[in-house]
């Protein structure tokens, strides 16, 4: 049986300058839907900047993004902030939870931004899959780093993201820690489906990923295993 495969992401010929210097130089990527990958390198590589720019929310200096099929490229701001609400969740390496807001809250608060009929199943439903229910009406700052990453999470998923995008997500978590929140990433991915990207300095998270691109001096280089 022959298994056809969807691009969710592409780029061809990505630069990205700082100052007239190269940080990026021409990145070819193919990110498969549905797929699971991870970009590591070491600190300065470009990491955050290729994932900022692969979550639209920085430009290239030059060469071309399509998410889904559509350039992005050529998108103007409207259409892009509409795609990055819709299609995209964002996760950083220090969850970035709004902290006078409790985990509910902040995982409702995207859902009120762009209407979402079903906003309280859905929310009910997220809390269940990353098991966070018992800590629900906590705010941020009482919460572990573990469960504050797997609410960042659900948050980013609230909206039903096609892309779920995570810069370093585990820098800040002890190794427990980091290997439940990399389980709750393969569970985005597995029952919603979700492409996810995830960057990453550590070599244990390696183990996690079949898929793996490393940054190195601008250039990328790829694995599977
Ligand atoms: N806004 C900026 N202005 C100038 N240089 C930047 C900017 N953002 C990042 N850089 C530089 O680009 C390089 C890559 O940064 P970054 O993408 O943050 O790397 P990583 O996430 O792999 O640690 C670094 O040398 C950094 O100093
Ligand atoms: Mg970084």
């Amino acid at each position: 049986m022959v298994t056809l495969t969807e691009t969710m992401i592409r780029t061809e010929g990505l630069w990205k300058e700082y100052d007239g210097k190269p940080i990026l130089r021409d990145i070819n990527i193919e990110i498969a839907k549905g797929s699971m990958v991870l970009i590591e390198g070491r600190s300065g590589t470009g990491k955050t900047t290729l994932l900022n720019i692969l979550g639209c929310m920085d430009t290239s200096t030059r060469g071309h993004l399509w998410i889904d099929g559509k350039e992005v490229t050529k998108m103007g701001h409207k259409r892009l902030s509409k795609l990055r609400l819709h299609n995209i969740g964002f996760i950083f390496q220090e969850h970035n939870l709004i902290g006078n807001l409790t985990v509910e809250e902040n995982i409702i608060l995207p859902m009120k931004i762009a209407k979402h009929q079903k906003g309280h199943a859905r929310l009910e439903e997220l809390l269940e899959a990353f098991d966070i229910v018992d800590i629900r009406d906590k705010k941020p700052a009482k919460i572990s780093g573990g469960e504050a990453q797997r609410a960042a999470i659900s948050r980013a998923l609230a909206n039903e993201p096609d892309i779920l995008l995570a810069d370093e997500p585990t820098a800040s978590l002890d190794l427990d820690n980091a290997g439940v929140v990399l389980g709750a990433f393969k569970k985005a991915n597995e029952i919603y489906g979700s492409t996810v990207v995830v960057t990453s300095h550590d070599s244990f998270v390696k183990s996690y990923f079949s898929i793996r691109h490393t940054i190195s001096e601008g250039k990328l280089s790829s694995e599977w295993s």
